[in-house]
């Protein structure tokens, strides 16, 4: 459908897969590959189609236009979805993601606060002394000849980060052997994913095995929370009179003021809340470039020039400045995010009624907005499935055409475009940069086996990978 074909009068109108009595299409979606359905729905059905999920009718829009318009009129034209919010109060995780206008407001402006630049700037040392820990740890498996398991290695280096910048706390996760608060965190989004997408909320009425596991997993990790509380409310009482130094400092100060309107379960849920958006999305956009290093071996002969030229052998990036220096390395990365967005669909839904392309859209109507779709779609990028990370580096005049930069979106839009987007960068160069300067790169299975797999975010899944030394040149 197009602004100029007559619009449906309404939404079940649109056209669509067909589905079945009840069950509508549940019966030909895989949760954990909804994302690529509903990208090929997308391109049978046009930039706007419906879909029927059990009792719920749902909105699906590629249309670029419609997105950025969609992400830039929240909280006041569009939220989050109301089954988002609900689940995630029920797990105590409702914190600046999940909610909505004026808590939101409150919420986002010290979140936004505890990753700005400068914060970035004072932080360079310890993001370095991280980085430093997981290339020990990558040493020791080289030695040991041994397979490293880089998602599960890159959330313990992204678990660290964030402690270290948010709560003043150095949990060294990559050296502490046996389980650590990864095993915690890594049964929330598979849940979350579960229950914001389910027809029904079954797991009020009976909980499965995995419902019960994330019950001990969301108190184990309520305890971790609540001793660095305990812990940032110690340093604070020892020292009232200066600034707060980190995000959980910030909202502890927040609380303690008279008429903030911040509540104690605020704190729980936005450290939860950073804990996990930091987690995966930054580890698994590594997990990809790195695949993608291994996939592309001119590739990374390129961005390794590049990196031997900034910094000196078994060394890493060492400031803000060096981090800035590699074109090459970060246009590879835009071309990653491009291609494997971590966040290739979004969720919103309409606080009143509204229009999709001359659609009536009722007010609360589920809208998934497909942002990969539009991304690698001839329209908007040349060759827009070809992973080329030279389109990142030429200039305009010789750019392959088009390039629309408005629809790259890895990181979402708009008023609540992701905070951590500076923090995340910086630690993918670092990590990267790391990797170049001191390791050789051998994928251990065939590439076919790596799988785009969403839970919540996108990870691929079967990605194994043997890091060696670096054999000097
Ligand atoms: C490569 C890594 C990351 C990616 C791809 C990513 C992506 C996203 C996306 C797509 C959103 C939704 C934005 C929207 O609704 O328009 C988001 C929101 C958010 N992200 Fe990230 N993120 C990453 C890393 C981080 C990090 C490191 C942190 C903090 C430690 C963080 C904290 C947040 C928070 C708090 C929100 C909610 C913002 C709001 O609702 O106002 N993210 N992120």
């Amino acid at each position: 459908m197009t602004q100029t074909d007559a619009a449906p009068a309404q939404l079940s109108e649109l056209p669509g897969p067909k589905g079945l009595p009840v069950l509508g299409v549940l019966h030909r979606v895989r949760f954990d590959r909804l994302h690529l359905q509903l990208e090929e729905w997308a391109d049978r059905y046009g930039p706007l189609f419906q879909i029927r999920m059990g009792p719920n009718r749902i909105a699906v829009v590629s249309d670029s236009a419609s997105i950025q318009r969609i992400l830039v009129q929240r909280p006041q034209g569009f939220r989050r979805t109301r089954r988002l919010e609900s689940v995630a109060e029920e797990m105590k995780l409702k914190g600046v993601f999940a909610s909505e206008g004026e808590d939101w407001r409150r919420q986002r402006r010290i979140v936004v606060a505890a990753l700005n630049r400068q914060k970035l700037t004072d932080f360079f040392p310890k993001l370095a002394m991280t980085t430093a820990r997981l290339r020990r740890r990558w040493e020791g498996a080289a030695d040991r000849g041994e397979p490293v398991d880089l998602c599960r290695d890159l959330m313990r280096f992204t678990v660290d980060v964030t402690m270290l910048l948010a709560f003043g706390v150095d949990a060294n996760t990559l050296e502490t052997p046996g389980p650590v608060i990864q095993r915690h965190l890594d049964k929330v989004f598979p849940v979350l994913h579960r229950r914001t997408n389910a027809p029904f909320t079954y797991w009020r009425w009976f909980r499965l095995p995995s419902d019960r596991a994330l019950d001990r997993a969301l108190e184990a990790i309520q305890r971790e929370v609540g001793e660095m509380v305990r812990a940032a409310r110690e340093r604070m009482a020892a020292d009232p009179d200066r600034e707060p130094a980190d995000f959980l400092e910030a909202i502890l100060a927040a609380v303690a003021e008279e008429g903030s309107g911040f509540s104690d379960e605020e704190i729980f849920a936005n450290a939860g809340t950073l804990l996990l958006a930091g987690e995966d999305t930054t580890a698994n956009s590594l997990a990809w470039a790195i695949h993608y290093f291994t996939q592309y071996p001119d590739m990374f002969a390129r961005a390794r020039r590049e990196t031997d030229g900034l910094i000196a052998p078994a060394r890493a990036l060492e400031d803000l400045e060096q981090a800035n220096g590699l074109p090459f390395l970060d246009a590879f990365c835009n071309e990653v995010m491009r291609i494997r967005p971590v966040a290739p669909i979004h969720v919103v839904e309409p606080v009143a009624d509204t229009e999709i392309l001359g659609c009536p859209v009722p007010r609360g109507t589920p809208i998934i907005m497909l942002l990969r779709h539009a991304a690698t779609r001839e329209k908007h990028f040349a060759g827009g499935d070809r992973f080329d990370p030279e389109r990142w580096l030429a200039p305009p005049e010789s750019r392959p055409s088009p390039h629309d930069r408005r629809v790259f979106l890895p990181f979402g839009g708009g008023p609540r475009l992701c905070p951590g987007r500076a923090l995340a960068l910086l630690e993918i160069r670092t990590v990267l940069a790391m990797l170049l300067r001191n390791f050789d790169l051998e994928p251990t299975g065939p590439a076919g086996e790596v799988r785009e797999h969403l839970a919540f975010t996108m990870l691929p899944a079967g990605l194994k990978v043997r890091l060696r030394r670096r054999v000097a040149d």
